[in-house]
């Protein structure tokens, strides 16, 4: 726990002296609420600061996308296989920063990182129903009712019961998936318990973000609190 006016300062935000006054004049938010008391405390890791509407950066939590390319692990290390730490810049392994979830090794995308444990948590948890969406390239043509089976919830091979998910088939052998939850292989084992075993899988969206034109094996930090915003719209409003 750090005070207001020097949690903005570590941030850069302007001097102790001028932040007293900034706080005072009512111009700082700190987790929704205005804070005219440059002594109180917050938690530097996870509060959410705006000053005059902007969000302020705080140094130290820092969220960001990797176009994951095939053939990379996501793990820490691996003493056989390349693992999607390597594409993380050092500036950022240095503030340690982990992967959100995981990606296969052979499936393309969008993954998130994130050294912010409480975030990547919420971001985890079945609880926020964060949606992902999926382009899948499979063996056969997906229809209508393989679309109705993953609406009602698939039950996978070993018995693994789904949630409701939605499959758009875009044309042959083409498939848009959307999953609310992160099952192991789950993608891959729902369209080959409908008989499309994947023969591509790509990542574009989790929540909110988009992997829009980012090159494989490319890094962009995002601002955290947008992301916040449009990953988890449903726990940001207290
Ligand atoms: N589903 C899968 O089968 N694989 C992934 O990498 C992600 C989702």
């Amino acid at each position: 726990m750090q005070r207001l006016d020097r949690i903005l300062s570590d941030a850069g935000a302007a001097s102790r002296r001028e932040l007293r006054a900034i706080i005072r004049a009512g111009r700082v938010t700190a987790d929704g609420r205005t804070v005219t008391d440059e002594r109180e405390k917050f938690d530097e890791t996870t509060v959410r600061i705006t000053l005059d509407g902007s969000p302020v950066r705080l140094r130290g939590r820092v969220l960001l996308m990797l176009n994951k390319p095939a053939g990379y692990l996501t793990a820490a290390d691996d003493p056989h296989a390349r693992t999607v730490m390597e594409l993380i810049p050092d500036c950022y392994r240095k503030l340690g920063v982990m992967p959100v979830g995981r990606l296969d090794k052979q499936t393309e995308g969008l993954l998130l990182f994130t050294n912010d444990g409480v975030l990547a948590h919420r971001l985890l948890s079945p609880k926020s129903a964060v949606w992902k969406q999926y382009y899948a390239e499979h063996v056969g043509t997906a229809a209508e009712r393989d679309a109705e089976a993953f609406q009602a919830g698939l039950t996978l091979e070993d018995g693994t019961q789904c949630l409701p998910a939605r499959l758009t088939p875009l044309s042959a052998g083409r498939s848009l998936v959307e999953v609310q939850e992160g099952k192991y292989h789950q993608v891959r084992r729902m369209l080959a318990s409908r008989g499309m075993p994947v023969t591509y899988l790509r990542r574009l969206r989790e929540g909110g973000i988009e992997l829009g034109d980012l090159q494989p094996g490319a890094v962009r930090e995002l601002d955290i609190l947008e992301a916040e915003r449009v990953l988890l719209p449903q726990t940001q409003e207290k």
